[in-house]
């Protein structure tokens, strides 16, 4: 049984029902969130790149000034990185760029994009489990290592997961190592609110992807018109939690786990996470996990930041 059908029977068999955020990127969930990218709402993806913009040289200088291999975790098409890298070159910094990704598909479209972009650039791809990679990339030679993990995708673990990712993480690197870490700030709930529900349905469309594929790939018969999306923000957790929520009591059947799934009216899946970070929850986590927050970067309107942490 393929891993994607594993997790969606565990999820809809869940008291708490939910679809793992993973699996929104298809070939159409990676357009969607190229859309959601564009949305004035979206202030995330604009923020980050104003922050490269605006503090490249500011963010190079802390970067390491001998030789050194900077790792990338879900680099994606590039879009986000590309400003650093480029800044990086410009700043004459001897490094290599190592994009992680568990997907040889992914690193290709990236590396093919690289190419235009920074053809300076030496690009080596690993189509590894981001710590299997890192821990490969540490023991190759003395070089310190860089570790990007941008766009607030730390975001998409849960409070009791990102302990497991930071301990990993931390285990994978050596005394010296860096870790660039963009993140979303806490800020006026309404904020958030919207650009989680934007007013064309952009971000409705990306979480009812989750129910599409289903029917797409495991042959599921999803009426979608008997769902709607709910997103909701807690200001203490910093956690924008997304729903779709079944509008009648249904039974709905897919063909691949050759079974029916049960749904009461106004039972809900959980369909992703994008938890916000405050100042102190940083400190916090980095402290927890052995490092030491070297500086921080942050965009005009205060909604976004990029931190530098250096592991103890
Ligand atoms: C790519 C995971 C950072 O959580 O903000 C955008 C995905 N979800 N709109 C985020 C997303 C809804 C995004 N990340």
């Amino acid at each position: 049984m393929s891993d994607y059908l594993n997790d969606v029977i565990k999820g809809l068999k869940a008291k708490d029902k939910y679809l793992l955020s993973r699996y929104f990127y298809d070939d159409i969930g990676d357009g969607l969130f190229q859309e959601i990218m564009t949305l004035d709402e979206y202030y995330l993806s604009r923020a980050e790149k104003e922050i490269f913009e605006n503090h490249a040289e500011a963010i190079c200088a802390e970067f390491p000034q001998q030789a050194f291999r900077m790792a990338e975790l879900g680099a994606g098409d590039g879009t986000k990185t590309r400003f650093l890298l480029q800044a990086a070159l410009e700043a004459k910094l001897d490094f290599h760029y190592h994009p992680i990704d568990i997907s040889a598909n992914v690193l290709d479209i990236l590396s093919a994009n690289l190419k235009k972009w920074v053809p300076e650039l030496k690009t080596e791809g690993l189509a590894q489990e981001y710590f299997e990679a890192l821990r490969g990339l540490a023991k190759m030679e003395g070089k310190p290592l860089v570790v990007l993990f941008l766009g607030s995708n730390i975001g998409n673990f849960r409070r009791d997961n990102v302990d497991v990712f930071m301990a990993e993480l931390s285990n994978s690197l050596r005394p010296g190592d860096l870790f660039l870490l963009g993140v979303d700030k806490k800020k006026d709930p309404n904020r958030i609110l919207a650009a989680y529900n934007d007013s064309r349905g952009v971000t409705a469309a990306f979480n009812f992807n989750s129910l599409r594929r289903i029917n797409r790939e495991l042959g599921g018969s999803f009426d979608l018109s008997k769902f709607k999306f709910y997103n909701s923000y807690d200001p203490h957790s910093g956690e924008s939690r997304s729903f779709l929520i079944s509008l009648v009591k249904q039974d709905v059947y897919i063909e691949a786990a050759k079974q029916s799934f049960h749904f009461e009216a106004h039972e809900a899946i959980h369909t992703e996470t994008s938890r916000k970070y405050g100042s102190a929850d940083l400190k916090d986590l980095a402290q927890k996990h052995g490092f030491k927050i070297r500086t921080e970067f942050t965009d005009s309107e205060n909604l976004y930041r990029d931190q530098i942490w250096e592991k103890l």
